[in-house]
């Protein structure tokens, strides 16, 4: 059985899928902050499986604790968290909170119990802005400007201290930009309020349910003056997490989850009108606090230990976030 907590978040629900299709038995921990209890039953539609799950917080030992007696548990991969950068420095005490003491209480609970591998849901932005692109593993941790990325730092030096002593192997897996959604439309992702990541901005503009598109800067030093990012596929993403569960990757590995290839916002709009086939309403404004001008990952390490790498492009990505927003309006 795999624990998989944020089951039902954007994410987590992708993962589910492939573990699903994989053959295990999954059961998903939500507190439903950022999810809809609605998403699990989508799942077990799609997947024509039953699936377990818990609703309760990762800060609650007690409910972590049940959960563990009552399955029998021996893979963890860890999703549950908050990942608005721009809330995180509003509320910076419940990134702390949810991420770190989330992450600590999990492991606690784990000391008592054997499980073999423990997968975390880290990010670039551990990276902050490197001097050098593509980054790899190897690439120093930077200063990250928001809490949201303080905590991912955090939760990746506790994971390097526990990983001495613990039992079970740890992996971190920093992703780059997910985006897209499951090609049935069954699955995707369910922001609250106005999104705050290009992707659902734009799928929800061309719905009409937002006027028009804000680029953030239109002046940074890349060729069309827009900023870059290496956008993957979520359920290439997600395939990656079944992977890092099959093989014997040592104490503690943290591994890049990206394409390599870097898109700018204008390329990303572009690609989206081409497979719609709508014209996007956009302006280019100021730059947005916090935004690097580019990142985008070297995945070589993934493909060496995990035989993984993103097999769809950004048409596919934008074909199915598209599809999956006019899904939602069915
Ligand atoms: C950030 C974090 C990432 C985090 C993610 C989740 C970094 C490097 N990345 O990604 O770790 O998991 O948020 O929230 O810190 N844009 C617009 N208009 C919009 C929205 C976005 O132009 O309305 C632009 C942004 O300026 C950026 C690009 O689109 O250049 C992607 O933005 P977004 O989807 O928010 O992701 P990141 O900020 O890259």
């Amino acid at each position: 059985m795999i624990l998989l907590t944020g089951g039902l978040g954007y994410i987590g629900s992708h993962v589910a899928v492939e573990l699903i299709k994989q053959g295990y038995d999954v059961v998903i921990i939500d507190d439903l902050s950022n999810s809809e209890y609605s998403v699990l039953e989508r799942l077990s539609e799609l997947t024509d499986t039953e699936i377990y799950f818990e609703l309760g917080d990762v800060r609650d030992i007690t409910f972590l604790t049940g959960v563990f007696q009552r399955y029998q548990i021996e893979n963890v991969i860890h999703l549950a968290a908050k990942k608005a950068v721009g809330e995180s420095v509003h509320k910076p005490l419940h990134y702390y909170d949810v991420n770190v003491s989330g992450l600590i209480n999990l492991l606690k609970v784990l000391e008592d119990h054997r499980v073999k591998k423990f997968v975390f849901s880290s990010s670039c932005t551990v990276y902050g802005q490197p001097d050098q692109l593509p980054v790899t593993e190897s690439t120093p941790l930077g200063d990250t400007p928001s809490p949201y990325g303080k905590t991912k730092q955090m939760c990746e030096q506790i994971l390097e201290s526990v990983a001495k002593v613990a039992k079970h192997q740890i992996v971190s897996l920093r992703y780059f930009n997910p985006v897209g959604a499951h090609h049935s439309g069954k699955i995707g992702e369910l922001p609250k309020g106005v999104p705050n990541n290009l992707v659902p901005f734009i799928t929800q503009t061309s719905a009409g349910l937002r006027d028009e598109l804000k680029v953030f800067g239109g002046d940074y030093s890349t060729p069309d003056g827009t900023a870059i990012r290496d956008y993957i596929h979520v359920v290439d993403l997600a395939r990656a997490h079944v992977k890092a569960l099959m093989v014997d990757l040592g104490a503690h590995i943290a591994l890049n989850l990206g394409t390599r290839q870097g898109y700018s916002v204008l390329e990303v709009i572009k690609a989206f009108e081409e497979v719609s086939g709508i014209e996007l309403n956009y302006t280019i404004v100021e730059r947005r606090a916090g935004d690097l001008p580019e990142i985008y990952g070297d995945p070589s390490l993934a493909y060496k230990k995990l035989q993984w790498k993103a097999e769809l492009g950004l048409t596919d990505m934008m074909r199915d976030a598209w599809n999956w927003q006019q899904g939602l309006a069915k």
